[in-house]
């Protein structure tokens, strides 16, 4: 555990009867950028409060560069929060904002000035320096709050939603600010959001957090591409799910729906034979073809009726109901060609939604047909 800026090692945290946090094992390794991804109330928040020392784990141990901050208070350990509403003193300019918490430490002039100067540059608001907030833009302010925390020179930062408060360019504007804010400064940031494409646009790596628990944790392609639950496979990006028996196939496994329908299971199936099994495929990994059209053997195939065409410029969104799985299936096209002459499905016609095995994620299901549904489309 020495070799990661934090380590948390089987963190609980409870509150009366209710647990907010369970049995979390995290290592972030020394600057990077690591989103706590979740929906809301999954403890997000508490676990950065108990990395920032403001909550007690009541069960576990936290490191910080490998040593056990269990009896070090907040303003002891390295660490440094900017929380959702950032509160800046409206009165003081921008420069005695930042300059705040030196000044209280009776830190000297020059070395406050220097911080200061140094803090506004990695925030490109030196020319603002004697702006009161209220002259300032959202993502200024927003800003200001980040120079605030880099000021006190911490080797880990904590960002809890930080751009929560901004409208949507703006974000996205700061998104991409403080990833460079980030390199340039080279500490470790953690970044909690609940918003899915920020943590895919920001993170090295996420943790996917679900009711006190992390789901999974790896890099924004690993997630996307390899779910390892239903639950992640449905909170990142849009799944399709597909349960059924699994049958032996040559050396393929086969789920049967009737009628040529089958899906495919990849060697090694995860499930054995005669096991139940719950797969997901994405959107964009399906294809539709005409009715009497001939789909590849060896390809899934499934038939449908499509209810809802949503046109979104660079692609085409369909709803798709598919009987044998009494489900709708979202597919998404590229608009390759669509002046010329690929023709837009329309709401009634009947499809054929095929796709090469290899898209088929299988899921862990505990081995129950009644798997709780959590369906994201
Ligand atoms: N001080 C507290 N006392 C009692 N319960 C708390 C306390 N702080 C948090 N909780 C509970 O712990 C759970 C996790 O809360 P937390 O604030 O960590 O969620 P979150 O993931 O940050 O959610 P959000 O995205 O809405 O901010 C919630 O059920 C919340 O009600
Ligand atoms: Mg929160």
């Amino acid at each position: 555990m020495d070799d990661f800026a934090i380590y948390l090692q089987g963190v609980t945290k409870r509150f009366g009867a209710l647990t907010a946090v369970e049995n979390m094992d995290l290592g972030i390794g020394h600057g990077e950028f690591f989103s706590l991804l979740g929906p809301s109330g999954c403890g997000k928040t508490t676990t950065l409060r108990m990395i920032a020392g403001f909550e007690e784990p009541t069960e576990g141990a936290i490191f910080l560069d490998g040593v056990d901050v269990a009896k070090l208070p907040p303003f002891r350990r390295n660490v440094n929060t900017v929380f959702q509403n950032y509160a800046l003193f409206p009165h003081l300019n921008v420069e005695k904002n930042v300059a705040f918490g030196l000044k209280r430490k009776k830190l000297p002039k020059d070395e406050i000035e220097r911080r200061v100067t140094d803090a506004l540059r990695m925030v490109e608001l030196e020319d603002r320096r004697r702006y009161k907030p209220s002259q300032l833009s959202g993502g200024m302010q927003q800003r200001v709050a980040l120079a605030r925390a880099l000021v006190n020179l911490p080797s880990v930062l904590l960002l809890d939603e930080p751009l929560g408060a901004l409208d949507l360019k703006l974000r996205r504007q700061m998104q991409l600010e403080l990833k460079h804010i980030h390199r340039d400064v080279g500490i470790t940031f953690i970044y909690v959001t609940h918003d899915q494409e920020e943590a895919l646009t920001m993170s090295d790596r996420i943790a996917v957090m679900n009711a006190g628990r992390v789901e999974q944790v790896g890099a924004p392609e690993d997630l996307y591409e390899h779910p390892r639950t239903r639950f992640v496979a449905g909170f990142i990006g849009i799944s399709n799910f597909i349960e059924g028996r699994v049958q032996r196939h040559g050396n393929m496994g086969l789920v049967s729906f009737g009628d040529g329908q089958r899906v495919f299971v990849p060697l090694p199936p995860e499930g054995s034979l005669g096991d139940y099994v719950e797969l997901a495929v994405r959107p964009e990994k399906i294809r539709l073809h005409e009715m009497g059209e001939e789909v590849p053997e060896g390809y899934c195939l499934l038939r449908g009726t499509v209810r809802d065409v949503v046109y979104l410029g660079m692609t085409t969104q369909y709803k798709i109901d598919v009987p044998a799985l009494s489900r709708q299936f979202t597919v998404l096209e590229q608009n390759v060609e669509v002046a010329s002459d690929q023709t837009l499905w329309v709401p009634g016609e009947r499809t054929q939604l095929a796709w090469h095995p290899s898209h088929n994620r299988v899921l862990p299901t505990g081995g129950s047909p009644s798997a709780q549904e959590e369906d994201a489309a």
